[in-house]
């Protein structure tokens, strides 16, 4: 991507403003007091748990050993009690930094030296990049400044981000919440963002503790009558092992996340919150979290209050900590767990276990070494949030997360010489807070940093024209058509900045419809929401100062049976039977038209070991890199998309993504791409029973547009292959 000087400039003057505002705040935040085993406590020096060379596992039996019965329930919960008289304090569990520390979660408190956080574009646009290095650096910066406000005493460290589930329904309303429809990018952003957020320290330590996200086949919000407190997803076997826990498990095995947080509803009529198969059984045993299970927030009261789930307030205690939740985000857990235990429903020893999961990951924290100054990234404050660096970030991203989606007769780029008056048109032109999409961060910032497409993007380049065309995104009525007809007229160019907003799309709301644009209009860019420099990046590529490279993340649907069609499971069955998942994506990026990618990959040759057990086989592309070409005149970036499509069989014949790879390729050159591939993870089907399974005979490799290869599995190839 190349960037002019102008908009580089003018990001600076940005930036300048944004220093002189935070040297408002001169005095440093309240730094914070050591959570516990604080050195100018003598009380804490005797503790076992509180010596840092002692293993971590050592340290918490020591604490746990100490706890009452009733303190150890109300560290059960969110707000964990403080334990005065082993030098602890209270804690606040939630946190949230879906795309940026966020306002959302009591562990976040913005204002004083820390009035927002750079916002980073929406996640179902940041996915578009198909830049896994990139959701990597966001991680890492958004833990900065995490890290930061946590020493400065206005946020915790365990975030409950990201947000992983399969958008197999767009009309759900968190989908911008999701790295999208396909399980292999999902799964590769989960595992990105999250390596990013924890940092990659040594011996088991966390920057932060993320956690994934809601574990699992939750799509529905509030649709057609059935919110997510009472919706139970009907999944078969083959569909969650196939799709739906695809992202978790990246989190898990790739990620190793620290957390993984189950769901409001069902899952085949049990509550995930409850179920020991999902979470002791799969998450803990199969994939080995280290780590700990929280619910969503009210999911334990939910299956009891309102799913009905169990007969008494006990149980529904009992069933979840027996299950492996380790964590309540709520108070159910403290209210009802001691009569419980009473009850002979739950043992102490299973309370034990929880507290081990979440004590241990606080541990790994460094929250029980004493000053958060004297520890690895003690030295981040104030000054190390909305750097100029962190924006210019923001403004990458969401560049590289824009798609081209139609561009007839190269209407793109504009030119400010050709196009000297743009009129900017649309409900969403004049926007700052809709570009960030739920989960923001900081009331102040968004006043401050946000820009606005007409404003700070379009303005930027030409003289600008705007009308709001309509009084809303839903624009029920004309009566400003006209004016906004006037100023088209007066234009030589004409932009449309429509779509939605968190009025048509948000949580506990899901969406009626998806029209597509009038077909009439000339090019289309989508840009999801773009976060706080997304005006600038929309202005960047209509210019072509920057080149779109994006593709969409999700099946882009023309016509939804979203009415009629109903029967009476609709609700139920709609995430697993009505929406198959496609291919993606539907509409890709058609290109810039000064800019040509062409794949040539005819030399390129599958390096196999056919003597190899398949679960080692790797099908290596790399031995003979196949390239990629621009011929055109402007850098840009393109993802090479590898599919793969089993043998027909009786389980699944479908074409599927199994691999990417984003490459920068500067105009006139031709770059080489390597790409991966491991055999039982890409090259399998999944059986009825949720087994993986690589079945015999010829599997089709469609790597990019322009090159096919095959490749056979045959029965004398010994080891764990089961036949089909
Ligand atoms: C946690 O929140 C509940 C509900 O607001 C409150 O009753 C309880 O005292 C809080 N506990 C702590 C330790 O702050
Ligand atoms: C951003 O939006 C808020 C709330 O809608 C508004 O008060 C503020 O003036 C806007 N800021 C800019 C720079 O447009
Ligand atoms: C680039 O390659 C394409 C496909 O081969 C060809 O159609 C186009 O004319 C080439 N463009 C230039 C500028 O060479
Ligand atoms: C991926 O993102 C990083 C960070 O913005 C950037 O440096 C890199 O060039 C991007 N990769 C591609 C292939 O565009
Ligand atoms: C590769 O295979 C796909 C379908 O399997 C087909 O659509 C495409 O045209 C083929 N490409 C080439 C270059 O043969």
């Amino acid at each position: 991507m190349a960037y002019n000087n102008n908009s580089f400039k003018r990001f600076r003057v940005l930036s300048v403003l944004a220093l002189l505002y935070l040297s408002f705040y001169t005095k440093t935040g309240e730094a914070r007091r050591p959570f516990a085993c604080d050195p100018n406590n003598k009380l804490t020096k005797s503790f076992k748990f509180c010596g840092m060379s002692v293993p971590i596992s050592e340290r918490v039996t020591d604490l746990i050993g100490r706890l009452t019965l009733q303190e150890k329930i109300l560290l059960l919960v969110n707000n964990a009690t403080a334990l005065p008289r082993l030098g602890i304090e209270s804690y606040e569990w939630w946190s949230e930094a879906l795309h940026g520390v966020s306002n959302v979660g009591p562990g976040t408190k913005f204002g004083g030296d820390f009035p927002g956080a750079t916002s980073f574009p929406q996640v179902i646009t940041t996915a578009a990049s198909f830049n896994d290095s990139l959701w990597e650096l966001i991680g890492q910066v958004v833990s900065d400044e995490a890290r930061a406000m946590y020493n400065g005493g206005a946020a915790g460290l365990t975030y409950w981000s990201p947000n992983v589930n399969i958008l197999r329904d767009p009309r759900w309303g968190r989908g911008q919440e999701t790295p999208g429809e396909d399980p292999v990018l999902a799964s590769k952003y989960a595992a990105s963002y999250v390596r990013g957020l924890q940092g990659n320290a040594a011996g088991n330590k966390l920057k932060v503790a993320a956690c994934c996200k809601h574990y699992t086949a939750y799509d529905l919000d509030n649709w057609n009558g059935v919110d997510r407190f009472h919706f139970n997803a009907k999944v078969s076997k083959q569909d969650l092992e196939e799709t739906y826990n695809v992202p978790f498990k990246g989190c898990v095995l790739e990620g190793k996340v620290a957390s993984v947080m189950c769901s409001y509803n069902q899952v085949n009529g049990k509550p995930t919150c409850a179920d020991p198969d999902i979470l002791k059984n799969t998450v803990r045993g199969e994939w080995g979290l280290n780590g700990y299970i929280v619910s969503d927030c009210d999911s334990v009261s939910v299956l009891y209050d309102n799913q009905h789930y169990t007969r008494t307030p006990e149980e529904a205690a009992a069933d979840s900590i027996n299950a492996g939740l380790d964590l309540d985000c709520g108070q159910f857990l403290a209210v009802h767990t001691e009569e419980a235990v009473k009850r002979g429903l739950v043992t102490e020893s299973n309370v034990n276990n929880a507290l081990a999961n979440t004590i241990a990951v606080q541990m790994r924290l460094g929250m029980f070494d004493g000053e958060p100054s004297t520890q690895p990234f003690g030295n981040l404050g104030y000054k190390d949030v909305c750097t100029p660096a962190h924006q210019q970030l923001a403004l990458e991203a969401a560049h590289q997360g824009i798609v081209l989606l139609k561009n007839h007769g190269g209407i793109l780029p504009l030119s400010n010489t050709r196009h000297k008056t743009v009129a900017v048109i649309g409900p969403n032109a004049d926007v700052n807070v809709t570009m960030i999409g739920n989960y923001a961060g900081g009331p102040t910032l968004l006043a401050l940093h946000v820009g606005t497409p007409h404003l700070q993007g379009i303005g930027r380049y030409s003289r600008t024209i705007h009308q709001q065309g309509c009084a809303d995104v839903a624009c029920n009525d004309n009566g400003q058509f006209e004016a906004a007809e006037a100023a088209a007229k007066q234009a030589e160019a004409t932009v449309l900045v429509m779509g939605i907003d968190q009025s048509i799309e948000a949580e506990s709301r899901d969406r009626t419809g998806l029209l597509l644009p009038d077909p009439r209009i000339g090019a289309i860019l989508w840009v999801g929401y773009p976060g706080q420099a997304g005006g600038a990046a929309i202005a960047d590529v209509l210019f072509g100062t920057t080149n779109p490279g994006g593709k969409l993340p999700m099946t882009w649907y023309g016509e939804l049976p979203c009415k009629g069609t109903n029967d009476e499971h609709e609700h139920e069955s709609r995430p697993s039977k009505r929406l198959p998942r496609q291919n993606l994506p539907l509409l890709q990026s058609p290109g810039i038209p000064a800019r040509v990618l062409r794949s040539q990959l005819d030399r390129a040759k599958l390096g196999q070991r056919p003597e190899a057990r398949p679960h080692q086989l790797q099908l290596s592309l790399t031995g003979t890199p196949y390239h990629c070409q621009n011929n055109g005149t402007m850098d840009g970036a393109h993802t090479v998309l590898v599919y793969s499509t089993p043998p027909a069989g009786k389980w699944s014949a479908a074409k599927k993504l199994v691999g990417f790879k984003k490459v920068h390729v500067p105009a006139g050159t031709d770059q080489r791409i390597m790409v991966g591939l491991q055999v039982c993870q890409h090259l399998s089907v999944v059986d009825q029973f949720g087994v993986r399974r690589i079945p015999l005979g010829q599997h089709q490799l469609q790597i990019g547009e322009d090159l096919n290869h095959s490749v056979s599995f045959h029965a004398d190839l010994r080891g764990p292959i089961k036949s089909l």
